[in-house]
């Protein structure tokens, strides 16, 4: 695959660290039933969308990192390329150049427009289900997205199949045919303009990461039904394009507030990456601790690799191979006896001054090295 400013958006959230992790429980204990089925998913998820953001005020009580599988849901927002033909998203095995090839796919989803269908099936050992697009609907369309249109799907996890919904109305269901432990990488790619949103939630038995309130000019979001914790590493793909002069945001926020814990700005203006910290929601609430890089590693219309670890103490970051800066993580200001590990969840990112931001890639690494040595590695791009 090219990285040009090719119509096709190839996506892959490598999440195998925490759904390894977060999975390990599943297996064990395959018996217990979390009583989702027969529900309508959607009406679930906006129930308790508003209910858990009351009870989550607080801090939530999460059990270590024993998310279990059901009640995990994916949300996938884009834009479709005009007069498009397809485009797809897989939950596979691996991370894969081509998804369709040598990997297993737990659930593929196909848009076909030329068809005016959505085919669901899975690979299975090299094989192939039967490809359902007129069977197991819950909707009475074969096809609610639109050639140009906008969408957002959501995949929820249940009990013993996936339920999936377009744009708040409920679609159709895939019962699993492998298990969803085994899902490591979602892709998303075919004809679209652009893919907007990724993020994964866990909306049972509790909602977490809360959602945010909306914040306008959000190009790209990405949360995670997971805490950070030192040694883990965002790698984030993309491109810009647009204003020469422009500039965009990456946005570390706390769970549930607009507040940036991290702020991290490339400026192609000043040819400079800014880091910092919101003291409060308020954007003008900046704290003094605001660093600027000495190198500006991003141009216009060139693919970038960033990425941004973790460590005790610090964010540090490097792109397209070379060391950016670091931000000290004692700057963000903290209640008392929170860490920042429980509050960090996700980023966003905010594209200002007509630049447009596209994200190819967007992966999650879990090192055992709380110092991240070598981190700087991850961000060479990858060979197309
Ligand atoms: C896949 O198909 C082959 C050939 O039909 C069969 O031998 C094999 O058992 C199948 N594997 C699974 C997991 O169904
Ligand atoms: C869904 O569709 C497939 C393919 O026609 C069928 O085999 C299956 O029984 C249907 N029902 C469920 C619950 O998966
Ligand atoms: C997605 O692409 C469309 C068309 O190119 C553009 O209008 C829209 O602003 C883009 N959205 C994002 C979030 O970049």
């Amino acid at each position: 695959m090219k990285v040009e400013m090719a119509k096709c958006v190839l996506m892959l959230a490598l999440i195998a660290v925490f759904v390894t992790a977060t999975l390990a429980g599943k297996g064990e204990d395959d018996g217990d039933s979390f009583g989702m089925e027969g529900k309508d998913p959607m009406k679930m998820f906006k129930a308790m969308t508003g209910m858990m953001k009351k009870m989550m005020k607080g801090g939530f009580g999460r059990e270590g990192d024993k998310v279990p599988a059901t009640g995990h849901v994916l949300i996938i927002s884009g834009k479709v390329s005009e007069n498009a033909q397809k485009f797809s998203i897989s939950l596979a095995h691996q991370k894969e150049e081509n998804p369709y090839e040598n990997s297993d796919v737990a659930f593929m989803f196909v848009c076909e427009f030329d068809q005016g269908k959505i085919v669901r099936s899975s690979i299975v050992n090299g094989n192939r289900s039967v490809a359902e697009s007129t069977e197991n609907l819950t909707s009475n369309k074969l096809q609610p997205i639109e050639s140009g249109g906008e969408f957002t799907i959501c995949i929820l996890v249940g009990d013993d199949r996936f339920h999936v919904s377009i744009d708040d109305e409920a679609f159709c269901f895939f019962k699993f045919k492998m298990p969803v432990s085994e899902i490591k990488a979602i892709s998303v790619s075919g004809d679209l303009d652009n893919v907007s949103q990724l993020d994964h939630r866990l909306i049972f038995p509790m909602l977490y990461p809360l959602v945010n309130k909306d914040v306008p000019d959000i190009v790209f979001s990405s949360f995670i039904p997971k805490e950070y914790k030192p040694g883990h590493v965002v790698l984030i793909s993309g491109i810009a394009s647009g204003n020469p002069e422009g500039e965009f945001v990456i946005m570390f926020n706390e769970n549930g507030r607009s507040r940036q814990l991290i702020h991290l700005n490339p400026r192609f203006d000043q040819q400079s990456v800014v880091m910092n910290t919101m003291l409060d929601d308020d954007e003008s609430s900046w704290a003094d601790a605001e660093v600027q890089s000495q190198i500006f590693p991003f141009e216009i219309n060139k693919p970038f690799k960033i990425s941004a670890a973790f460590t005790d103490s610090d964010l540090k970051i490097a792109t397209n191979g070379q060391y950016v800066m670091s931000f000290s993580l004692k700057q963000i200001e903290l209640g008392d006896d929170q860490t920042i590990w429980e509050i960090l969840t996700g980023f966003q990112i905010k594209a200002g001054e007509d630049i447009k931001i596209q994200i190819t890639q967007v992966e999650h690494v879990e090192t055992e090295d709380k110092d991240c040595q070598g981190f700087e590695s991850c961000s060479v791009p990858n060979i197309y």
